[in-house]
This record gives structure tokens, sequence and C-alpha cells, in this order.
């Protein structure tokens, strides 16, 4: 398998969770190190930790960073107040951001560990990171599997057009929707991307662009209003985007433009293709309308890099996400494998994550 360009989220030699801050690339590539709750929260609501995998990562991760912190420096007296100290910091920690399902899909697991465990408070502790590195190196397991699967819809000479960052930098591994470009890349087939520039936070323009750039892979920066008219030019043959949260019935939120990228896709009838690991899958959610969207500052709109570009007056209106319906998905590829349409995400057809 391909190593990944660049390690999102990994442990510091100090315990503490080390994150490449995205907020400075791609000037810099700059490490942090979290250890305190309030230090893990403000990296994931402030964007320096994203991408749905990622985010689920780094909080099981930065939770267990955090209690191995308190632990050390003797505020832990007892289980009890072990308990209470994670418990607190999971509640904490689920509302940085409401989307990506990921993120309470480690957070259910750390608890479930908890609960688990038993003994002093250093037991519970260890038991926090055990978990933690299970939830990464799943990930990591995750993101093999789908550019495994991914990688079959490839054909050497393809041009496909992504959106946002679901690669390297939205995992522990190599990616979602950019994992199968990596295992082509090894294999090597010639595939050319086209990064949508992603508005408004440029996760496209950049960190798709940095990372695959730093992999060699040929990649063409284009604004996000220029999709229609690569496709109507045949420019585009697959168009291939990650995901925060799939319904039951295959509806899927992704970074707001996905959806206008389905419906162009469709009219000019390419293969629209999402990937995702079943930690992105809501079982628990019939359809997309119920998927909560993270609505952001009007600060994102209005400004470009902290100066104000937009007229004085206009009220904004700045969701992070939009929903695709599953009508105009040509295939999910989960770990498990590349799914057609219709889609049943039950307990039948994705195994649950471990209790
Ligand atoms: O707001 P972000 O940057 O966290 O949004 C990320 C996305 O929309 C990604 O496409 C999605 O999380 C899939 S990541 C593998």
């Amino acid at each position: 398998m391909p190593t990944p360009p660049v390690q999102t989220v990994a442990w510091a030699p100090s315990g503490a969770l080390r994150i490449v801050d995205q907020r400075r690339l791609p000037a810099e590539l700059v490490m942090r190190d979290l250890a305190s709750l309030e230090d893990v929260a403000e990296a994931i609501r402030t964007l320096a930790v994203r991408g749905a995998p990622a985010i689920g990562v780094a909080a099981a991760m930065g939770l267990a960073a955090a209690a191995a912190a308190e632990l050390e420096r003797g505020a832990l007296a007892d289980a009890a107040r072990a308990r209470l100290f994670i418990e607190a910091g999971a509640a904490t920690l689920r509302g940085t951001r409401p989307t990506a399902v990921n993120l309470m899909w480690s957070l259910d697991r750390m608890l479930a560990a908890l609960q688990q465990a038993s003994g002093a408070p250093a037991a519970l502790v260890a038991a926090m990171r055990e978990e933690a590195e299970r939830i990464r190196a799943d990930d990591v397991a995750m993101c093999e599997a789908l550019g495994r699967h991914g990688r079959t819809l490839l054909k050497d000479g393809m041009r496909v057009l992504t959106h946002c960052n679901a690669g390297a930098l939205a995992t522990a591994g190599m990616g979602t929707a950019l994992a199968p470009l990596y295992v082509a890349k090894a294999e090597g087939l010639d595939i050319e991307v086209f990064a949508d520039e992603t508005r408004p936070l440029l996760q496209g323009a950049r960190l798709t662009a940095w990372e695959l750039s730093q992999a060699g892979i040929p990649v063409t920066l284009v604004t996000d209003g220029m999709a229609g008219s690569l496709m109507a030019a045949g420019k585009v043959d697959m168009v291939i985007v990650g995901a925060d949260r799939i319904a039951a019935n295959g509806d899927a939120a992704n970074k707001i433009g996905t959806y206008s990228l389905a419906v162009l896709a469709k009219h000019h009838k390419i293969p629209f293709i999402v990937i995702a690991p079943s930690s992105t899958v809501d079982r628990a959610i019939p359809t997309g309308e119920m998927i909560p969207i993270e609505e952001r500052a009007a600060e994102e709109i209005t400004q470009v890099a902290g100066t104000r570009v937009a007229a004085e007056g206009a009220r904004v209106f700045n969701p992070a996400f939009d929903v695709t319906p599953a009508a105009l998905i040509s295939h999910i590829v989960t770990e498990d494998g590349v799914l057609c349409a219709p889609y049943h995400f039950d307990r039948a057809t994705l195994p649950l994550p471990p209790a």
C-alpha cells in the first residue's frame, strides 16, 4: 500500500495528540501537540484538524491525551473522578462540529470502552489510550480498503474531478476519495485530477492541491463555478468525493457545492462516486433530510485572509455542507466494496463498529 503523503494525526512522544495544523497549509507544514480538552476542541472547531474521519480520530486521541495529562498532574484522584472527566470531555468534543458523524461514532466507541474498563484512574486512562489507538488504526485500515475498492473504478488516463479535501489530510491514513488515486499512482496509472478550490475555506486550493502535488499526482486547480464548463467540454471522466454523513438510504452530506456537482454530473452522464468508511454512515437517519448541517461564521465568506472583500449590508448564509440525494450517486464505496443503488445501510449490509 502507498504511504500517505502526510501524517495528519499521530501520538507525540509526550503522549499528546500531534496534528498537522491545516490552517497553516500550504504556506507551512506546522505540527501542534494538544494535551488539553480545550485545545483539542478548539483545533476541531477552527478546522486546524478537519475532514470527517480525521475529526473522529483526533477527538478520540485528544480525549485520551487529555485524560492522561489530567492523571499526570494529579487531578484524577479516584475512578469516579476519572470517569466524570472523560464523560464530560466526550460531551464537549461531541459539540464541536455537528455534521461529520465520525465524531459521534468515535466518541461512542470511547465511552463504550470506558464502560467496559475497570480499576483505578490509571487503568481507565490506559483503556482510553488503547481504544483511541484502535480507532486510529481502524481508520488507516479503512482508508486502505477504500483505496483498493475505489481503484477498481479507475482506468489509465482518466480525468477525475474532486471537491474539498478527502485525502490524507482528512483522515489518519491515505484518505477516502483520494485513496484510489494513490493506489492507482503506485500501480503506474496516469490519472489527472481537477481540484475545485472549494469556497469559502479553500480546502481544495490549499489542501488537495498541496497533498496531491506532494505525492506527484498531476492536479489542476479550478474555481468551483468551472465544473460545468469542464464537463461540457468533455474533460471530466469521473467525479469522486468524500462524505461527512451518509443516511441509511445513501443520501450523502459533503462539503457545500457537492450537490451542484452531482446534478452537473448527472446532466453530463458522468459517474458520480462517493467514497467513505462505515464510520461515516449514520444508520439511525433514514434520509438525508435529517442530517444536521453546520452553519459557520459569516466572516468565512465576507473576508479573504482576514481582509473584508464583501460589500457591507448584505446578510450572509454559510452552510458548510449540502446533501446529495442517493439518486444522483452512481456508486458508494465503503471498506466493504463498491455498492450500487438502491443503498440500504442497515445492519444486514454493513458491519457495526466493535462495541
Ligand atoms: O469542513 P471540512 O473541511 O471538515 O469538510 C470536509 C469535507 O467535506 C470532506 O469532503 C469530508 O469530510 C470527507 S473527508 C474524507
